[in-house]
């Protein structure tokens, strides 16, 4: 739909699933004036009703934006569709025990988006992401650009958070890293990683706080991979840090930023493994994965990554 005075292009985000991944996402993204249009979907009508009138009660408080309730014909015009529908994970559940669950429901939603003929960029956050982006990819039948998972970008926030705190640095000045799957076998990719541009071995004897660097970065790296399973069994889900991760991933795409993220994308050759999606560092615009960047990663990590990549072809062969 385009601006009846300018001509422009409106922004128009589709959120599908308004659980407490999707409605806080909703939240942030309209905080932030990224959109014009915000419209939820979710088979629970009820629920959208209740979500759609809680946030526009909110509307004199920030920037101006539409949100509404849609049905599927909303995919036609919209720049990005966020998927966050389906069965979020239980304590003690793993990410892969979702697999069979939430396929069919994200092989579905993606075929009718294909189905309204959307342009835009499909962007798959449901469990286990990695598998579903795949499915929603081979569904829909579009470039694999145009089709990516929230992947690794929340852990790698999680990553920077840590070692923000165990260095006692801004987190802005933490540039790190978690690639892989999104799920138990993620690792860190702690070649990419430096503290304000100084590679973190070489920050370590630099800062010189802490005795047993190696000790620490297992611990580390192990919290990360943990925090999900942290805060499920605390309060049953996530949602605040994830809808800030979407905020980013879906600001990159609408302003079309050429943002170096780690999502969720398709692989043909780069790192030596094709035919998975997986977490690995991409450039994102409005056109959705541009182009993938095959970072020097050293033997260690492009075992770890061969590791999530057997791990993940597993279950897509399960299906
Ligand atoms: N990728 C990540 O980093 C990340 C982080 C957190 C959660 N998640 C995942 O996001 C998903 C949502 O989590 P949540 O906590 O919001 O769950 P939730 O149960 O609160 O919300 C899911 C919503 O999806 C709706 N739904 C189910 N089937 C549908 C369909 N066919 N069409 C439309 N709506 C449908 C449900 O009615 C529900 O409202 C889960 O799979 C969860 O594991 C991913």
């Amino acid at each position: 739909m385009k601006n009846y005075k300018t001509g422009e292009k409106r922004r128009k985000v589709v959120i599908v699933g308004a659980g407490a991944v999707g409605a806080t996402f909703c939240y942030a993204l309209a905080q932030s004036g990224l959109a014009d249009e915000i419209v939820l979907l979710d088979r629970n009508e009820d629920l959208v009703s209740g979500q759609v009138l809680d946030l526009g009660h909110g509307q004199p408080f920030f920037h101006t934006v539409i949100i509404r309730s849609g049905n599927i014909t909303d995919y036609s015009d919209a720049q990005v569709v966020v998927v966050t529908a389906g069965a979020a994970q239980r304590p003690g559940e793993s990410r892969l025990d979702l697999l069979r669950k939430n396929a069919a429901i994200i092989g579905q939603i993606a075929e009718d988006i294909a189905n309204q003929k959307c342009q835009g960029v499909m962007l798959i956050v449901s469990n286990p992401v990695d598998i579903l982006t795949y499915v929603a990819l081979k569904r829909s039948g579009w470039p694999k650009g145009r089709v990516i998972g929230s992947g690794t970008v929340l852990d790698s926030s999680r990553f920077r958070y840590l070692l923000s705190k165990h260095c006692g640095i801004d987190i802005h000045n933490v540039h790190a890293y978690i690639l892989g799957e999104h799920g138990d076998s993620e690792f860190a990719a702690w070649s990419m990683t430096n503290i304000a541009g100084i590679k973190i071995d070489e920050y370590c004897p630099v800062c010189g706080k802490c005795s047993d660097w190696k000790y620490q970065r297992k611990l580390i790296e192990q919290q990360v991979r943990e925090s999900a399973y942290h805060i499920i069994n605390y309060k049953g889900s996530t949602q605040f840090a994830v809808g800030l991760a979407l905020v980013k991933i879906t600001g990159a795409i609408l302003r079309s930023q050429n943002s170096v993220l780690t999502v969720s994308a398709f692989v043909e050759g780069e790192f030596e493994i094709s035919d998975v999606c997986i977490s690995v560092p991409c450039v994102l615009s409005d056109m959705g994965v541009t182009r993938i960047i095959e970072s020097p990663l050293v033997p260690e990590e492009l075992n770890s990554l061969t590791g999530s990549v057997s791990i993940l072809r597993k279950s897509i062969e399960t299906l």
